[in-house]
């Protein structure tokens, strides 16, 4: 399905995508989408949507649209959200939609923070209801405290099994005084030790951070990560967080 036609580029159906990881970006139109990620990324996510079909989606940071665009066209789920701050819709994305007639399917939602708790739960509770998540993507601000909010506010909605998927822990281009995100990483494995239920696995690859949902019971409205490890944990994360 995915055609790759150079080093950098690929085709599905009509679409060119061309792989723009860091610099050459350029305003993607509805024939040519300018993706945010490298080709082993590319590769990775047509593995991960291959084994995980996954039916509900959220991407957090859809950037023109392009791995949205890619995500409908690898895995066809039953509904695909994502949500980003810019306010100028994607007319690349729009147009996707438009052609193919996915409006009940892929939904973008714009001038929407990764923090703006209140309207992240409003989102999706409109959008799935009850009905749990397969896959999250943050591919957003990268920050660690804004990256902690949405993480707080949409993991619980996961299924057991499902993944969470933190893009770009390392941070080479966040300013210096940024406090990291392998800071999460590491309240992630400590819950994964401490909370099995919570956290089942966590796995990290030089770019991404995979989570796979426990089957505990959570409630967005009060989860929060740093309370899923025990004393002991606490004691160790106090020194270094
Ligand atoms: C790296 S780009 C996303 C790339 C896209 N996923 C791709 O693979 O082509 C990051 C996106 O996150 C959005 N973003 C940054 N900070 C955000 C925040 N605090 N809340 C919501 N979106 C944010 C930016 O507007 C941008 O579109």
């Amino acid at each position: 399905m995915i055609s790759w036609t150079s080093d950098d580029s690929f085709t599905i159906s009509d679409i060119e995508y061309v792989c723009r990881p860091t610099t050459g970006r350029f305003p993607s139109t509805p024939d040519q989408f300018c993706l945010l990620k490298a080709r082993w990324q590319v590769e990775w996510y047509a593995q991960l949507l291959s084994e995980l079909v996954p039916r509900t989606l959220v991407e957090v940071g859809m950037y023109d649209g392009a791995s949205m665009a890619l995500c409908e066209e690898v895995a066809h789920p039953h509904k695909l959200v994502g949500i980003d701050r810019r306010e100028s819709p994607s007319t690349a994305l729009n147009e996707f939609i438009e052609g193919r007639g996915l409006h009940a399917s892929v939904r973008p939602f714009y001038d929407v923070d990764q923090t703006d708790a209140g309207r992240l739960d409003e989102i999706l509770e409109t959008e799935f209801g009850d009905h749990p998540l397969d896959l999250v993507v943050d591919d957003a601000s990268h920050l660690l405290d804004a990256t902690r909010v949405t993480f707080n506010n949409v993991y619980p909605r996961l299924r057991p099994g499902g993944l969470y998927v933190i893009e770009d822990w390392p941070m080479h281009r966040l300013p210096e005084k940024s406090p990291p995100l392998t800071y999460l990483l590491f309240e992630l494995i400590l819950a994964c030790s401490d909370a099995p239920g919570v956290v089942s696995d966590v796995s990290v690859n030089r770019n991404y951070v995979s989570i796979t949902r426990g089957s505990t019971d959570l409630d967005a409205r009060t989860f929060d990560l740093s309370q899923r490890y025990g004393p002991r944990a606490r004691l160790i994360a106090q020194k270094f967080l």
